[in-house]
């Protein structure tokens, strides 16, 4: 169902120390001074602090925690990887996939993403799965063949009820950790054209239902006026959740 969101990505910085005290002075600020809004918060830390942090989150919250990636494989001989039903069993509700910087220096592609997508919805997880062009295709007017394309490979293969789990990121990669936001305009005119997709792909309903973040630059300024706009739901963001003041006035924005 759709609903106002505010995902912090903290990519990969902190330590467990200065994770543990972020994540307490986020949650404290929160519930201090976030009253009569229904937003929820999903806490993205590094994978090593997940089960800690998830612990530290009040229960029956508005608070989730989510993880920055996960294996296409299920379980056995993969070193390194960390699967879906791992991040599980460890009180992981949300995962983010298809990030540009995974498909940028990971050559994350559609494909792999399409498996990673399925991995992580059979074991229940709910992916926020990320799209977005860069600054030539901008320039080059085909923002939207190219959004067109991560959606119809990456997403659209999924049953109606797998992508009723889904939660969508717009993020423009020309917009991400540079400063330069995409403007309000901007970024409605790109999620209410993602909207029109799922409806072609699902149906009304189906793009009426899917929360649709906006990721990029989005700070404590300019949180109010992106998320006033009728087709963005909330934010993805990286630099901003993890200043606790700055990630409580976004949430606050609603
Ligand atoms: P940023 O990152 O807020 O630092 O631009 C957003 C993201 O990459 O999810």
């Amino acid at each position: 169902m759709r609903k106002n969101l505010v995902a912090g990505n903290w990519k990969m910085n902190t330590t467990y120390q200065d994770g543990l005290a972020l994540v307490s002075e986020i949650t404290n600020m929160v519930q201090d001074e976030v009253t009569g809004s229904d937003v929820e918060v999903v806490i993205c830390p590094p994978f090593p602090f997940l089960a800690a942090i998830g612990k530290q989150l009040p229960e029956n919250s508005r608070f989730h925690l989510g993880a920055q990636n996960c294996s296409q494989k299920e379980s056995g001989a993969y070193t390194g990887e960390v699967s879906a039903r791992m991040l599980q069993s460890v009180g992981c509700e949300y995962v983010i996939l298809g990030h540009s910087e995974r498909r940028q220096y990971f050559r994350e592609d559609n494909e792999l993403l399409s498996q990673k997508l399925k991995a992580a919805l059979a074991t229940g997880l709910k992916p926020i799965f990320c799209v977005g062009e860069s600054l030539e295709t901008r320039e080059a007017d085909d923002t939207f063949k190219f959004i067109s394309q991560q959606l119809q490979e990456g997403l659209f293969h999924l049953s109606n009820e797998e992508f009723d789990q889904v939660v969508i990121a717009y993020e423009p990669i020309w917009a991400i950790g540079t400063g330069k936001t995409a403007t309000s305009a901007q970024a409605q005119e790109v999620h209410a054209y993602i909207r029109e997709q799922i409806a072609q792909a699902y149906d009304a309903e189906a793009a009426l239902n899917t929360t649709i973040l906006y990721g990029g630059s989005a700070n404590a300024q300019n949180a109010r006026e992106l998320f006033s706009q009728p087709d963005v739901d909330g934010g993805l963001i990286g630099g901003a959740s993890l200043k606790s003041r700055d990630f409580t006035d976004i949430i606050k924005s609603f």
